[in-house]
């Protein structure tokens, strides 16, 4: 790999853009919105694997933060992020400014109806709006051969297939998700990872404890959703500061469902501190 390039403006990006589309070489995309870790790198790797060259964007989308939240504070490390991607095999990022992204009298939003209302749109109000309009954006502009998403994220990942097929953006682009990375000791890989202190991040370990007990219940046969989501929320429940949401959801639609016939996703996000960290599982109905 000979570099990675970094790209602020548009204009010079469009440029770049179609000097590789000329040399006919494809292109896989990773939205992120930096501060990169494993889990970033795994889908950058993916990318490397699956088309000629993989362009990073590194933005932190003001419009899927709500009033209150973390945009502010929000970790940032550009540098470190470059020989990230470089180390990972990426030859482009974008890293974009506010203003690029959003111009003056910006009027245009994609509003995926139904797979926002529940789980994080429920305590998030438009921030799925914000995910959908810049992933929109992003795959207007680069219009990649495959972009990479992390199942970790579940429901953005439902949400940014359901906007690629309802927007045709498929046509050009194949969406993958990709498995959640962890840490040694079960923590999801997040960004948001380095708020937590020691205390805090020993209690967040409970989300993953949760997803196992309930994985464990349903290896044993446990259908019950009510049941699952009991099993999930006891340590969950002694361990967190405050707990947004346990569910049990049909994995395909993402609604909450009584017995599990389908494949199911069970999902976790609370409070440890003033951090909300998310967790998932799949649970496989074979047949
Ligand atoms: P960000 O949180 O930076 O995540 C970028 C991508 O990395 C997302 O697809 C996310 O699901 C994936 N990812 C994060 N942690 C992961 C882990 N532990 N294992 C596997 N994949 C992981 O998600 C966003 O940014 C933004 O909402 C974005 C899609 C870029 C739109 O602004």
């Amino acid at each position: 790999m000979n570099g990675t390039k970094t790209i602020e403006g548009r204009a010079a990006l469009i440029e770049e853009l179609r000097a590789l589309q000329a040399r006919g070489e494809s292109l896989a995309l990773v939205p992120t919105m930096g501060y990169l870790h494993e889990g970033h790198l795994s889908l950058i790797r993916e990318g490397a694997r699956r088309a000629d060259r993989v362009a990073v964007s590194i933005f932190v989308n003001p419009t899927q933060f709500g009033p209150g939240e973390d945009l502010a504070r929000y970790p940032r490390d550009l540098a470190g992020d470059v020989a990230k991607c470089e180390g990972a095999g990426a030859s482009l990022i974008w890293a974009p400014d506010p203003a690029e992204v959003y111009p003056e009298d910006f009027q245009t939003w994609v509003d995926v109806e139904r797979l926002s209302l529940g789980l994080c749109g429920g305590t998030r109000p438009g921030h799925f709006r914000g995910v959908a309009t810049v992933v929109c954006k992003l795959l207007s502009l680069f219009r990649p051969k495959v972009a990479l998403f992390g199942e970790k994220d579940f429901q953005q990942l439902a949400v940014v297939r359901r906007m690629a097929r309802d927007l045709d953006l498929d046509a050009w682009t194949e969406i993958v998700g990709m498995p959640i990375v962890r840490e040694s000791d079960g923590l999801a890989m997040s960004s948001r990872n380095a708020y937590l202190t020691p205390d805090e991040r020993g209690r967040g370990l409970s989300l993953r404890r949760g997803l196992d007990e309930a994985l464990a219940r349903f290896a044993v046969g446990e259908r019950r959703a009510a049941a699952l989501v009991e099993a999930a929320r006891e340590p969950v429940v002694a361990a967190a500061d405050r707990i947004d949401y346990v569910e049990l959801v049909d994995a395909a639609t993402l609604q909450p469902i009584e017995t599990l016939e389908r494949d199911a996703c069970l999902l976790i996000a609370a409070f440890f501190g003033r951090t909300r960290l998310i967790d998932n599982q799949v649970l496989r109905v074979e047949g």
